[in-house]
C-alpha cells in the first residue's frame, strides 16, 4: 500500500514537474515529436521554430551542475531553425542560438554548458558593429556526435557523424566524420 502511494506520489511530482519545465516554450513554434524528457527547465524562445524529436532528453542529474540551469534552445528571427533529432541528449545548461538554422542529428551526446552559435551576432567593422548585422552560416551537427563540456561551436561549422569534441574546445572550422577532435582551433587529433 504504502509503495502504491510512494509510486503514484512520484507520478504526479513528475507530470507536474514536465509541466512546469515545459512551460517555459513559446505556444506554437516548437514541434515534439515524441517523448520529452526533462531534468532541467528547457527554455524555447526566439519567433522561429524549435523541432525535437522523439526521446530527446534535457538536462542530466549527476552531470556538472546537478542538473541545476536551463537548456536554451532559441531560433531567433522569424525562418529561424533548431532542429533535434530523435534520442539526442543534452547536459545541464547547453545553449543553441540560431539566427538562421542549427541542425543537430540523431543521438547526439550534447555536454554540459556547451555553446552553439550560427552567428557573429554583430559586424566586425568598428562603424557598423552596434547597428550592422554580423555574419550567419549555419551549423550542423551530424548524428551520434558526442561533444565534450564547454565546447564552443561557431557559425558555419559541420561536425561529423560519430565524431567527438574534446571538452572546453572551440570549433571554428568542420570536423569530417568519426574522428576525435580538440583544442583552440579545435583539430583533428585522431580517427576512431
Ligand atoms: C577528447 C577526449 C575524448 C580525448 O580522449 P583520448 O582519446 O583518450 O585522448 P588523450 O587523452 O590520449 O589525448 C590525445 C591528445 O589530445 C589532447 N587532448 C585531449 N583532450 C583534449 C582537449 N579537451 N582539449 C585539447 N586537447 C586535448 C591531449 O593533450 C593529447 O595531446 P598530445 O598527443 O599532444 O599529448 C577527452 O580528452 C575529452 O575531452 N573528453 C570529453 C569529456 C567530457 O567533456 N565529457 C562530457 C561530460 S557531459
Amino acid at each position: 500500500m504504502l509503495r502504491f502511494i510512494f509510486r503514484q506520489g512520484r507520478s504526479v511530482i513528475k507530470r507536474w514537474r514536465h509541466a512546469l519545465f515545459w512551460f517555459d516554450c513559446r505556444a506554437g513554434r516548437v514541434r515534439k515529436e515524441g517523448r520529452l524528457l526533462l531534468n532541467v527547465p528547457l527554455k524555447c524562445d526566439g519567433d522561429g521554430r524549435v523541432s525535437l524529436g522523439a526521446n530527446v532528453s534535457i538536462g542530466f542529474v549527476p552531470a556538472p551542475m546537478l542538473a541545476d540551469g536551463r537548456v536554451r534552445l532559441q531560433a531567433r528571427g522569424s525562418d529561424a531553425r533548431v532542429t533535434v533529432g530523435a534520442g539526442t541528449a543534452f547536459s545541464n545548461n547547453v545553449q543553441v542560438i540560431a539566427e538562421n538554422s542549427v541542425t543537430i542529428g540523431r543521438q547526439c551526446l550534447i555536454g554540459d554548458a556547451v555553446l552553439i552559435l550560427d552567428s557573429d551576432f554583430h559586424n566586425l567593422s568598428a562603424a557598423g558593429r552596434h547597428s550592422m548585422p554580423g555574419a550567419v552560416a549555419a551549423v550542423v551537427i551530424e548524428d551520434n556526435v558526442f561533444i565534450g563540456s564547454r565546447t564552443i561551436v561557431l557559425k558555419g561549422v559541420t561536425i561529423g557523424k560519430d565524431s567527438v569534441i574534446g571538452a572546453g574546445s572551440v570549433v571554428v572550422r568542420s570536423i569530417p566524420p568519426g574522428v576525435v577532435a580538440a583544442g583552440n582551433p579545435a583539430r583533428v587529433i585522431r580517427t576512431l
